[in-house]
């Protein structure tokens, strides 16, 4: 078994002071708990900055976001072989808020995850249903819809390598939190079309949960086989707050 992962998101948040702050937080929580792996999502402006800090030491560096062309003439964008060249392993891929605020489709989402996936970036997918699709039962039918897209085209070895993250949207930001039942539900749905999409090998991905995760909600999350870790917001702006979720999934039975 993988050892779970736990993802902070930091956002739109901070300066290059806090965000080292927070990311030797981090470090230490990673220590206490060698078998989380911890992965640190900062602002590209603190990019260079906690790529310094997190030198010695086990967590690892994602960017929020990535253009899908390696260079030219795109102005404010940032290529994933500049987020490679900044020490990055991980980039978020997909999350509702570049989908609903910045107009990312579905067929951009797939450019970007093939974009990350060739420069030998991994790519943490995020897939998630509005309250409403829920509400009129397309939960499924969205997600089913949204990970096709994303994986057309890509081998199966490619597809190993995606991390996806299932984050209802109705969930992020908003203290509220989907069920363990509808979380493990949707896991599980997952985890079936990635083992038709890439064959047995799938049993071994990291499917993670997001959306308003918690200290105190933390734990019953890691109790949950399904749940392979967490992509964590606003929590993970707390030293503190985002040292307690990797305690949790760090005092799980495995
Ligand atoms: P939240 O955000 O934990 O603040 O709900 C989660 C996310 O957007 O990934």
């Amino acid at each position: 078994m993988k050892p779970a992962l736990v993802v902070g998101n930091w956002k739109m948040h901070g300066t290059r002071s806090d965000a080292v702050k927070l990311a030797t937080g981090a470090l230490e929580a990673s220590r206490r708990n060698r078998r989380v792996e911890v992965v640190l999502a900062p602002p590209f402006t603190a990019l260079a900055a906690v790529a310094a800090a997190l030198r010695r030491g086990a967590v690892k560096l994602a960017a929020q976001n990535l253009h899908w062309e390696a260079e030219g003439a795109f102005t404010g964008e940032i290529s994933p072989q500049m987020l490679r060249d900044l020490g990055c392993r991980y980039v978020i891929v997909g999350h509702s808020e570049r989908r609903r605020l910045f107009g990312e489709s579905d067929a951009t989402v797939a450019k970007k995850v093939g974009a990350a996936l060739s420069a030998g970036l991994r790519p943490i997918l995020c897939l998630g249903e509005t309250l409403g699709e829920r509400r009129r039962g397309r939960t499924n039918g969205v997600i089913a819809r949204q990970l096709r897209v994303a994986l057309k085209g890509l081998s199966k070895g490619a597809i190993k390598k995606i991390t996806v993250a299932y984050e209802p949207v109705w969930a992020i930001g908003t203290g509220k939190n989907a069920t363990l039942e509808q979380i493990a539900t949707v896991h599980r749905f997952v985890r079936g079309l990635l083992r038709r999409r890439a064959g047995r090998g799938a049993q071994a991905y990291r499917i993670l949960y997001g959306g308003s995760v918690r200290p105190d909600n933390a734990a019953e999350l890691a109790a949950e086989p399904g749940v392979d870790g967490v992509l964590v917001g606003g929590a993970s702006l707390k030293v503190d707050a985002f040292a307690s979720i990797v305690r949790s999934f760090g005092a799980r039975a495995v």
